[in-house]
């Protein structure tokens, strides 16, 4: 998988999460929707910022969007830690859950509708094939550590 279809992998499955939370209205299974929610975007955001984006950020057509991307990240990992911080019977659960969804689809957007095209313009086919591998690779190196930590 190169780099796009990776990511692009990524972002169908947390929309994918998303939309089982909007099928389930009385929201029992929102709690552990959240969670899974939770563990792709922290992998996701993170192979994004110590893989992707550094090679990105060194074309100057795309720094821009890069740190605005990065921006966009920081809000979402705010909102993923209050979230999961939250006890269990907070009425803040329900509403900011709903606008993390609304700011990871629309940061999702402009990622598949303005980033990834410039970034097929300006990278080559091999350079993406080995960014692919490289953010696969840390892919399962971050699930060992975040397993590792949560004592499992
Ligand atoms: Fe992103
Ligand atoms: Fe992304």
């Amino acid at each position: 998988m190169n780099a796009i279809e990776l990511l692009k992998a990524d972002h169908d499955k947390v929309e994918r999460l998303f939309q089982k939370v909007k099928a389930d209205t009385e929201g029992k299974e929102h709690k552990k929707l959240f969670e899974q929610i939770k563990e792709e975007l922290d992998n996701h955001t993170h192979i994004e910022e110590t893989i992707f984006y550094p090679r990105l950020k060194k074309e100057s057509e795309l720094e821009d969007i890069v740190l605005e991307g990065i921006e966009e990240h920081h809000q979402a990992k705010m909102f993923l830690r209050e979230l999961a911080k939250l006890s269990d019977d907070s009425e803040k659960f329900e509403p900011k859950l709903k606008v993390l969804m609304e700011d990871i689809t629309h940061h999702v957007m402009e990622e598949e509708g303005e980033m990834f095209i410039k970034v097929e313009e300006i990278l080559g086919k091999d350079e993406l094939e080995k960014l692919g591998a490289e953010m696969a690779k840390e892919k399962q190196n971050f699930k060992k550590t975040q397993t590792a930590s949560a004592g499992k």
